[in-house]
């Protein structure tokens, strides 16, 4: 059979001679970006990215994936970093390589749309700080929300890498939306955009190796640009794609390092390596030379990061994936939602529901923001449906969708969910069928002015223009006004020591186990006793239970007047005071009850109303359906609310829900603010 694509092999000794390959397979790496995002919740800091920077750039890759995706949000936000920082500092470590982002469409590294003034300056100012290519896709696959930016991509002289979401509804390719022609008709509408390269993005690991081969071959008879394959390793399928892909002819495909690799994350480069080996797409790197970088990560670098891997199962493979079609993080995502509602023994109904919902809502790729709009509307069907009531509680995502602002689903949404959705949505009622950002008004102009005083440049008004909340936040810990809290700050090996003695001391049974009894606060009376128990000293605080004697006085001898008692009694009851002290001896209250200076003591404070805390405000309170963080109220007290209009704004997992007043009134209390994080069942404000 003859295949100009075929992988061929000149048989030779590879220990003395490794001609270079005809076409070398060319590798993007992704430690630095979608590997620590992958496996490590992102939180990858700066510092750690340097010992082996120059190293790396040794190595031959195509590029590296350094930025954008999720790092942006979790720099600020949790590594007190600022996220342009990061492109300045390794470019001066980084001088061959050229440097990749991932950039979600008109989402950019945040999680909605945000308007074209923003999305241009973004860009504008991504290229300015380094970034080189423009890994760039929409989560619908509406590539209308790249217009606006190519251009600026273009004229910063950048490379614009068009991104096709893989995504499935059935086991394999096809079905009735994900066959091999509607990648290929993606693939030229990209090319005809201006795209550089093309880019397979297979974010779930759901590329099956022969679909892979089929499709690689397929878009490489359809369009000239190189194709590029992005896969993860989560079903365990993506080294059997990749080689199945580079036999197809595909031109880039993307790996880490293996400290970094498989999991959730990506194929490991060493193996390929090995695998290409003097064949025609042999990529020449050296295999010592990554084993040299391997040994600095895995002994200077990893351990401080090893606390965040998910080590809850031992297989390294999630075949729900298979089972599901869905993204292994927008499970576990769902797991954690329902754990922290209590509820995870709904997931069953959630897995049921979830392809429903998908359907519902326009059969959409599922990559991030779908993913969690699709999960988190799923898990509120599921939690807060009654009877044949459907979608009883709609996120103010969900709501977006189904306006048109994320683009064009790719099966049209189901009219009845879109119309409920849309009943009362303050954009209107009609749906759009615009490009999304057409309907959105410029917001940079605004950051500027609500950032006045605090950001000295653009990078710092776009950190607030992403980010309002916790761009702010970072913004004042970044120029001294608030002092970040001790969290944001990086573990260190010595804490990582410490920890791994603490449990090697565990195990060897050296570890008591401490009473989790609370001690009550210590008096003033209490006395210091020395105990001495053989040749042991011990030092005892004696306290009398109860607190010290109330009392202290002296006892007038009889009914004297004016003769003022030194000792007042409490402003509460009297009897209250006499069950807490315990059974034993005490000296007489000064004042029982029937004494006259207790007959004439003030109105006791306890008949008035005691003042309550805000959150025991009298009338109906609205608890928080989730945990999460305060976006925002719509309402402040003592206005006037009518029954189901939208009191809060609550952002839980990412999304933001409208919580709706549970009967009308006036706002009695607001318990919270803006950025304030509240657990499930919190009382948000109160209405009566
Ligand atoms: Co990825």
């Amino acid at each position: 059979m003859s295949d100009e694509n075929a992988v061929k092999m000149t048989p030779m000794n590879y220990s003395k001679e490794r001609p270079a390959a005809e076409n070398p397979v060319k590798v993007e790496d992704l430690t630095l970006r979608d590997g620590h995002q992958s496996l490590f919740a992102t939180r990858g800091r700066t510092e750690d990215m340097i010992p082996v920077a120059e190293m790396k750039d040794e190595v031959g890759y195509w590029a590296r994936d350094v930025w954008g995706g999720a790092t942006f949000d979790t720099m600020h936000r949790f590594l007190n970093e600022d996220p342009w920082e990061r492109i300045r500092t390794l470019k001066r470590y980084i001088k061959k390589t050229p440097f990749s982002m991932l950039l979600r469409g008109q989402n950019l590294v945040g999680y909605r749309n945000y308007a074209d003034d923003v999305a241009g300056a973004f860009v504008e100012r991504a290229a300015a700080n380094g970034m080189d290519i423009f890994r760039t896709f929409d989560a619908l696959n509406d590539f209308r929300n790249f217009e606006t930016f190519v251009p600026v991509i273009k004229a910063s002289g950048k490379h614009f890498q068009g991104s096709i979401c893989y995504s499935l509804t059935e086991p394999r390719m096809g079905g009735e939306v994900y066959t091999i022609d509607y990648y290929v008709n993606k693939a030229k509408d990209l090319e005809a955009m201006g795209a550089d390269s093309i880019c397979i993005k297979d974010m779930a690991g759901m590329i099956a190796p022969y679909d892979a081969y089929a499709l690689v071959k397929a878009l490489k008879a359809a369009v000239q640009k190189p194709i590029h394959l992005h896969s993860h390793f989560t079903s365990g399928m993506a080294q059997m794609s990749h080689l199945k892909a580079i036999e197809a002819g595909v031109d880039i495909i993307d790996t880490c390092m293996s400290p970094y690799a498989f999991r959730t994350s990506h194929p490991a480069i060493e193996p390929l390596v090995m695998a290409l080996l003097g064949t025609n797409r042999d990529t020449g790197f050296d295999i010592k030379h990554l084993a040299a970088i391997n040994e600095i990560l895995e002994k200077e670098i990893l351990p401080k990061y090893r606390h965040l891997l998910d080590d809850t199962k031992i297989s390294v493979i999630d075949i729900n994936v298979l089972l599901h079609q869905t993204p292994g993080g927008m499970l576990s995502n769902l797991v954690n939602q329902l754990r922290e509602m209590d509820a995870l023994e709904k997931i069953d109904q959630v897995y049921a529901e979830l392809p429903r919902v998908r359907r519902e809502l326009g059969q959409v790729p599922l990559v991030t923001p779908t993913s969690q709009i699709v999960g988190i509307q799923t898990v509120n069907n599921v939690l807060f449906d009654e009877g044949n009531e459907r979608y009883k509680m709609i996120t103010a995502q969900v709501k977006d969708l189904c306006y048109g602002l994320y683009g064009k689903t790719a099966v049209p949404i189901d009219p009845e969910v879109q119309k409920k959705a849309l009943k009362g949505y303050e954009r209107g009622e009609e749906p759009i069928t615009c490009r999304p950002a057409e309907v959105l008004k410029p917001e940079l102009e605004k950051a500027k002015e609500e950032t006045k005083g605090l950001a000295i440049d653009l990078d710092d008004v776009l950190i607030y223009a992403l980010y309002p909340i916790t761009g702010k936040k970072f913004l004042r810990w970044k120029y001294g006004k608030e002092q970040p809290p001790a969290e944001v700050k990086p573990r260190t090996l010595g804490d990582v020591r410490k920890e791994k003695e603490l449990i090697q001391k565990a195990k060897a049974g050296k570890l008591v186990e401490k009473k989790e009894k609370e001690a009550p606060p210590k008096s003033e009376n209490v006395r210091t006793f020395n105990v001495f128990v053989g040749d042991d000293y011990f030092e005892v605080g004696v306290d009398e239970i109860g607190g010290s004697p109330m009392i202290s006085y002296v006892q007038p001898s009889g009914p004297m007047p004016w003769t003022a008692p030194m000792y007042a009694p409490p402003a509460t009851p009297a009897p209250a005071a006499a069950p807490a002290a315990p059974a034993g001896p005490r000296p007489e209250p000064a004042v029982a009850p029937a004494a006259p200076a207790a007959a004439k003591a003030p109105e006791p404070a306890a008949k008035t109303e005691p003042a309550r805390p805000a959150g025991e405000a009298a009338g109906t309170p609205l608890p928080a359906p989730m945990p999460g963080m305060i976006v925002s109220y719509e309402k402040k007290v003592g206005d006037t609310v009518s029954q189901g209009e939208t009191v809060v704004i609550l952002e839980a997992m990412k999304m933001e829900n409208a919580l709706p007043a549970p009967i009308g009134g006036t706002l009695k209390a607001v318990n919270y603010s803006s950025g304030d994080t509240v657990a499930k069942g919190d009382v948000l404000c109160v209405i009566g």
